[in-house]
């Protein structure tokens, strides 16, 4: 890929690149929708990248070309804001801001941007092309910006030039992953620790329904509001309550259920959840993976019924392995409406899985069935120096 798109560069800009990154899209094991609620997620990046070749140039110019996509912009610094209907360039377009909003001088740039993080596959393709770019930016300009710091511009990114309230999970993924582990990030201080995956004779298998309803985003931006109404009704009686984190299944019934079915139905699953996630966690721990799939498939039904951001692709791929023994746990991932499920699968049996699941699925959907078997990786990084420099 370095090679690659080295040479879209070359023929793109006449010469070579002076920076190459590249930056992970992500699994969440468990822990859904518990980030906005500042609860805990246990995502990790995968060996699949955005990858961005740049150089600087010596005026306040912003060109950018999406190899994938045959697709190029043009802009100025001096004039930034998203571009409409919402596409590609925004989500570089506003990592770039938030370095004018902290008053970063920066300088104008040429960029190529290739990746291999399927799109609307709930894989974070976005937050990987904002975490590379805000790593490179702050490399280009020298601008000594911490990663936790890149983290949260990136994700304001996501906010402003994208228009998705999304927490701070993909983002953190992308830019701090470590090979063969999960990240167990808590996202009210933003402390986390490293979780080893060890899962011995399995591997994490990623299925792609191959749609993303509409409603995604929209259904996304409500589920938060309705999360907030829970919160707001509890308050009226515990005041130190500012988010689901700190609520409890009692506060819901005492002071959310005869009130608002929705946001009741909403905050409970997520105050299930976060305490599903410290289980799986000892899961891991104890090399427990039967409980930790166990955990999976409770998830998976709390964020189809109560939850309700699943779509009947998905629910389907997780009835199709629900009996299966070979494999021992399985989910709906990321945002919802669409996207992958992620499954644990015993080695052997992977490659026969997906020859029964494909042709099922395409008649059960008159859709095609693709998957990955996603690797653990390392978050974003600089792949060594460009020719240029
Ligand atoms: C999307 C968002 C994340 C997170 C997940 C659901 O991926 O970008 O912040 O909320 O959905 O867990």
């Amino acid at each position: 890929m370095k090679e690659k798109i080295g040479s879209i560069f070359k023929e793109q800009f006449g010469s070579a690149a002076q920076w190459i990154v590249r930056s992970p899209g992500r699994v969440n094991i468990i822990g859904e929708h518990t980030d906005y609620n500042k609860g805990f997620v246990l995502p990790a990046a995968i060996d699949k990248n955005a990858w961005l070749a740049l150089s600087l140039r010596d005026d306040d110019r912003i060109h950018l070309y999406a190899a994938d996509l045959k697709d190029s912009y043009g802009g100025s610094l001096s004039d930034l804001k998203p571009i409409e209907p919402m596409n590609w360039p925004n989500y570089i377009l506003g990592v770039i801001a938030q370095f004018q909003k902290r008053n970063v001088v920066i300088k104008g740039l040429n960029a190529v941007l290739l990746s291999e993080v399927p799109i609307g596959a709930g894989l974070s393709s976005s937050a990987a092309i904002e975490c590379a770019t805000a790593y490179a930016i702050n490399l280009m300009n020298n601008a000594g910006i911490e990663r936790i710091e890149l983290v949260k511009m990136a994700q304001k990114a996501e906010h402003e030039y994208a228009g998705v309230m999304c927490g701070i999970m993909d983002q953190f993924a992308s830019m701090m992953g470590k090979a063969d582990h999960a990240i167990r990030l808590d996202c009210d201080s933003l402390a986390y620790d490293y979780v080893p995956l060890k899962l011995d004779g399995v591997k994490i298998v990623l299925l792609n329904t191959n749609v993303k309803h509409s409603l995604a985003s929209s259904e996304y931006n409500t589920r938060r509001q309705e999360c907030e109404r829970a919160v707001a009704l509890i308050q009226e009686k515990y005041k130190h309550v500012s988010s689901l984190r700190d609520a409890t299944v009692a506060m819901l019934d005492e002071c959310v259920k005869a009130k608002d079915a929705v946001a009741y139905k909403r905050g409970r699953f997520i105050v299930e959840e976060i305490a599903r996630l410290h289980e799986a966690c000892k899961n891991l721990q104890n090399g427990d993976i039967n409980a930790l799939g166990k955990n999976m498939f409770a998830t998976h039904d709390g964020l189809s019924k109560a939850y309700e951001v699943s779509c009947p692709e998905l629910d389907w791929l997780v009835d199709a392995v629900r009996n299966n023994p070979a494999v021992l746990g399985s989910r709906m991932m990321g945002g919802g409406f669409g996207g992958c499920t992620i499954n644990l699968v015993k080695e052997e049996a992977v490659e026969d899985l997906i020859k029964e699941l494909s042709p099922a699925y395409e008649a059960a959907m008159n859709l095609k069935l693709t998957s990955y078997v996603a690797e653990i990786a390392a978050g974003t990084e600089e792949t060594g120096e460009g020719m240029g420099r």
